[in-house]
């Protein structure tokens, strides 16, 4: 049988306490205990079904932490307050002092910044490595590598991890896959290939209305535990956890996220087609000629398409401004960072979501200085939107 995300959603039978199909949100911070015994219990997470504390478990939070387990055919999951609030958890949860981490080059900005510059404070090394080049990421691991860390599809370059031999790589030498799915949700299962914990900023595609910052970690019932301990749980004892009702706001929105990634990925797929007609040259995952197609094509879930992020170059940023400029005066869509919105959003990477990567290491990885990455739109009539792009293209002087 093959693996349905979707389908794992929609047969989750989640209500509320007076039948309400929407489950309530618990808009409490505390809980109460009839018995002191349970409260203690519940304190060594020892008693099922009762909750704490919000900061631990929240009930909305457990509604959508729920679906999003199934959603990945993970044993369990926890939300936080933003992904980065998820990633950095993660990381921190599985590395000590002096351990090592092996990451891929291209990620996040935040990411590359939070591994790059932030966890030396905590005598953490980490290695950055092509993650396509699976020699190079064997060779890295060290005697004290923890974690081989990467996106399902890289952020901003468009590169595919091969999540099942990376998961090999790691689990040979007892070190965790950990997965960023951000870009690829439901078109990408990476637990069911074998990484050990997937992340995301659900910020993005998940809720798809760029009206909350929000995070996940879904993993093994004693990873999950574990993160929530209350004497060594990062998330417990950091506490960026999420808001319920941004919870139940999210929630609602998971279950339209099926048909909202096929639009996305239809969108995409059909401007990358027209740009390459008319001279443009696209990164595009979808794309035949692209140099992760087949091995997406072998990881992917049927029927979601190829995502919703390509990128051109411009040749400089200052083409690049030039042009996203227009496209916004023409209604594109939006000069914006992020991804995975109804509208359709375009940045030039390397002066934004990038920008936390050296000059010389931006360079070196292959992200150009005109670099437009494009989040793809809901758009009902995307040949008008291919028009407006070609016209601004045209009057940049980048098309005939
Ligand atoms: C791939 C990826 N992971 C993580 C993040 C961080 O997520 P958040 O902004 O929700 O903290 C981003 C943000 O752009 C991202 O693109």
């Amino acid at each position: 049988m093959k693996f349905d995300p979707a389908s794992k959603i929609q047969d989750l039978l989640q209500f509320g306490e007076y039948g309400d199909v929407n489950p309530s949100v618990t808009d409490s911070a505390t809980f109460t205990f009839m018995q002191a015994k349970t409260m203690l219990d519940t304190f060594h997470g020892e008693a099922e079904g009762c909750f704490l504390y919000s900061r631990h478990w929240n009930p909305s939070n457990k509604y959508l932490a729920d679906a999003l387990a199934a959603m990945e055919g993970t044993e369990a999951a926890w939300v936080t307050a933003s992904g980065m609030g998820a990633i950095t958890s993660a990381i921190l949860q599985l590395c000590n002092a002096g351990d090592h981490i092996v990451a891929s080059r291209t990620t996040y900005g935040g990411t590359f910044a939070f591994l790059n510059n932030y966890v030396e404070k905590f005598n953490i090394g980490v290695t950055f490595v092509n993650i396509t080049d699976l020699k190079e990421v064997e060779a890295a691991i060290k005697p004290n590598t923890r974690i081989v860390y990467t996106e399902t599809v890289t952020n901003p370059l468009l590169e595919v991890s091969d999540v099942r031999r990376l998961a090999d790589i790691a689990h040979k030498h007892n070190a965790k896959l950990l997965v960023d799915n951000t870009f690829t949700p439901m078109m990408i299962t990476p637990a069911q290939l074998g990484a050990d914990v997937v992340l995301y900023s659900l910020t993005k595609f998940v809720n798809g209305k760029n009206d909350c910052v929000a995070g996940a970690i879904c993993g093994s019932k004693e990873f999950i535990a574990s993160l929530i301990d209350v004497n060594s749980g990062t998330a417990m004892l950091l506490g960026p956890v999420l808001d319920p009702f941004r919870s139940s706001s999210i929630l609602k929105n998971l279950h339209t996220l099926h048909i909202r990634m096929q639009q996305h990925s239809r969108n995409a797929m059909y401007l990358a087609e027209k740009l390459e007609e008319i001279g443009i040259t696209v990164n595009y995952p979808g794309l035949k000629k692209h140099s992760g197609h087949a091995l997406l094509k072998s990881i992917m879930n049927e029927k979601y398409g190829f995502g919703g992020m390509l990128s051109f170059d411009a040749g400089t940023a200052d083409k690049a401004a030039e042009v996203m400029e227009m496209m916004e005066s023409e209604g594109v869509g939006y000069l914006a960072v992020s991804l995975g919105y109804f509208k359709t959003l375009f940045s030039n990477s390397g002066k934004s979501t990038s920008s936390e990567v050296p000059e010389e290491k931006q360079k070196e990885m292959g992200l150009s200085e005109g670099l437009i990455r494009f989040s793809v739109g809901l758009d009902s009539e995307i040949d008008r939107t291919f028009d407006m792009i070609k016209k601004c293209l045209k009057q940049a002087g980048m098309i005939k």
